[in-house]
This record gives C-alpha cells, sequence and structure tokens, in this order.
C-alpha cells in the first residue's frame, strides 16, 4: 500500500435483497483516499453514494449483500475485520456526520454532557471536569462563539449550522483519520453551507484529516475537493482530479452535472431541477442491462452504447466509462 494512502476500496459491490427483488446499488466501485486528501463522490440521488459510506463504516443492513476485491483502511482489511474491531473504527478512527445533524443529536442531553460523553467513549480515564474543558476546546475549534454557553443549551436551541458544528465537534472529538460528510450542508442556506465547508477544510489541514465529501451538488465540491468521482446509477461513470472534472469533463453525465451547476449561479435552479427529476423518472422505469448506464438520456449514443462501457483511461490521471471517447 502506497505509503501516504489511507482508504482503498476495490471492486465494491452491494445488492440489497429484498423480499421480491433486489437492488444494485453498488456495481464495482473502487477509488481510494490519501492521507490528508478530500475526496468527493457526486451524483444525483439514489446513485449509490450513502451505500458506498455505509460499506465502509460497516454500518450495512443485514439484508445487504456486499463483496470487494479488498477494502483496506491504514493497512488493515476491514472486510475481514470482525464486529469489534469494526466498533473501534467507527467513532475513533472513522467519523460520519450526516445532512440532518439534530435527529442525531439527544434532544434531552445538553450540549456539553453529549459532548463529553463522544470524548469518555474513547477515554474513560477522564475526569468530568476534564472532559468539560476538552469540550470547550472542541467548540472553539468548531468556531462558535462562547462556548460555555453552548454547552449548557439543548439541540432544540441550536441553529442549523450551530447544530452541524457540535455535530463535527463530536464527530473530531476522536481525533478520527477520516471523516465520512454525507451531504453535510444540504439543509442549510448558502451563507451556512460555504461557513461550514470552510471550517471542513480547516480542520482537514489542522489535522490532516482525510474527508470524503458526499453530495448530489457538483458545486459544493469546488470548496474541498482534491478529487472527484462521479457516480451514475451505482457505478463511477468519470474520476479525475477536481481540476480536471471542472475544465474538462468528459463522460455526458458530468457534463450534464457542469451544466446545472453553471445554471445554479445564472438562478435557474428550477427549471434544471425539473430537468432531473423527469430524466430520473425515465431511468427508474427503464430496466438497466448490460448496456451502457446512461443510454437513454445520452446524446452521443451509438451502437456499441448497447454493450456496458469499462472505465478506462484517457488523458493521463482521468478515467471516463463512455465508448464514445
Ligand atoms: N436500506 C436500503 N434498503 C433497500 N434499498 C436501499 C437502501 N438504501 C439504499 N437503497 C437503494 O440503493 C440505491 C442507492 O441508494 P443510496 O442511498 O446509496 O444513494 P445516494 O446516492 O446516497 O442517494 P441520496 O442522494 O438520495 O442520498 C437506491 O436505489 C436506493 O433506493
Ligand atoms: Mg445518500
Amino acid at each position: 500500500m502506497e505509503n501516504n494512502l489511507l482508504l482503498k476500496v476495490e471492486e465494491l459491490n452491494v445488492e440489497y435483497l429484498l423480499t421480491d427483488y433486489k437492488v444494485d446499488a453498488v456495481k464495482n466501485v473502487s477509488f481510494y483516499v490519501r492521507k490528508g486528501e478530500c475526496v468527493a463522490l457526486v451524483g444525483e440521488s439514489g446513485s449509490g453514494k450513502s451505500t458506498v459510506a455505509m460499506a465502509i463504516m460497516g454500518l450495512l443492513p443485514p439484508y445487504a449483500k456486499i463483496s470487494a476485491k479488498e477494502i483496506l483502511f491504514d493497512g488493515k482489511d476491514i472486510l475481514k475485520a470482525d464486529e469489534k474491531f469494526m466498533s473501534e473504527i467507527r467513532g475513533r478512527d472513522v467519523t460520519v456526520i450526516f445532512q440532518d445533524p439534530i435527529s442525531y443529536l439527544n434532544p434531552i442531553i445538553s450540549v456539553g454532557e453529549q459532548i463529553s460523553e463522544a470524548l469518555k467513549a474513547h477515554n474513560p480515564k477522564i475526569s468530568d471536569k476534564e472532559a468539560q474543558a476538552q469540550a470547550i476546546e472542541l467548540l472553539k475549534k468548531v468556531r462558535i462563539a462562547d462556548p460555555e454557553r453552548v454547552l449548557k443549551m439543548y439541540p432544540f436551541q441550536l441553529s442549523g449550522g450551530m447544530a452541524q458544528r457540535v455535530f463535527i465537534a463530536m464527530a473530531i472529538s476522536a481525533n478520527p483519520k477520516l471523516l465520512i460528510a454525507d451531504e453535510p450542508t444540504t439543509a442549510l442556506d448558502l451563507t451556512i453551507q460555504a461557513q461550514i465547508l470552510k471550517l471542513l477544510n480547516n480542520l482537514r489541514k489542522e489535522y490532516n484529516l482525510s474527508i470524503i465529501l458526499i453530495t448530489h451538488d457538483l458545486s459544493l465540491t469546488s470548496y474541498l475537493a482534491d478529487r472527484i468521482y462521479v457516480m451514475y446509477n451505482g457505478q463511477i461513470v468519470e474520476e479525475d482530479a477536481a481540476e480536471g472534472i471542472f475544465t474538462n469533463p468528459v463522460h455526458p453525465y458530468t457534463k450534464m452535472l457542469i451544466t446545472s451547476s453553471q445554471a445554479i449561479y445564472q438562478g435557474e435552479v428550477k427549471k434544471l431541477k425539473d430537468k432531473i427529476a423527469s430524466l430520473t423518472e425515465k431511468e427508474e422505469n427503464s430496466k438497466v442491462g448490460q448496456r451502457c448506464n446512461f443510454l437513454g438520456k445520452c446524446k452521443n449514443s451509438a451502437q456499441e452504447c448497447e454493450k456496458e462501457p469499462p472505465l478506462i483511461e484517457y488523458d493521463g490521471l482521468k478515467k471516463v466509462r463512455c465508448w464514445k471517447l
């Protein structure tokens, strides 16, 4: 394993086995994250992003069937690890923040006690006083003004942005190596979104933290991501350095995402959302077989697209899943 590598996922497949059918949620996905690097998984709803995250955390439901060549975290194959090892890794080496932090905070316990509990979970010997002092430090780290007062507050008293900051404070309390941020700013307005992303970037630098940023909104990744994996319908369809995705998108789906991001700046969000919503509906009704996933929506499709394209190297660093390059 390359010295600087923290996570390497090779040929991950996840199926949800439901009573009368199965969902191929993740298909042959390979990616890696270096130490201190931010990698983004970008794609529309249902493309399999959260399933990838849950697979890494070992948190898939029992009816999910997972297979992979390997999932190496910090040199250890977590696919072969037992539950005890996984529960040690979770919350210590790998932590996750979600879109909706308030629902993950306990409503009847003060912010201070919740952070103290998180601290004690990994360091049972620390005293209440010490935990309180560390909690204050953590709140300062996530740029919360007046931390002593916030410690006494309850989750319902926090704004969305504050709640996310508290959640991030808990997530970094054990000094993790990897933070998975699954749509961390989706519920927040634009200014707060930018603040939270900036905070994540500062923490990354300060702790040499690796981040997997999961989002359906490509424009958000421009703040933070070093490399981007574009997912569509369970597959990676394009991967490249962030710069390469933004300046030289090759896969038609990536191009569509770029166009929609530009439209966000042009204030044409609604038109685009409607367009994307209508596309999604068509996709759900169509059968996905051995042909290209994107066939049916693609303007460049041709005969060969009846066969599924492999993810092939293109122009140096980039990889693209498309026959028509
Ligand atoms: N617990 C589950 N049981 C059954 N199917 C699931 C489950 N979780 C996800 N799926 C299905 O797996 C596919 C991938 O879903 P996933 O939640 O990973 O996508 P996502 O990219 O995170 O979407 P979103 O942007 O909406 O969060 C979808 O078809 C979804 O319906
Ligand atoms: Mg998701």
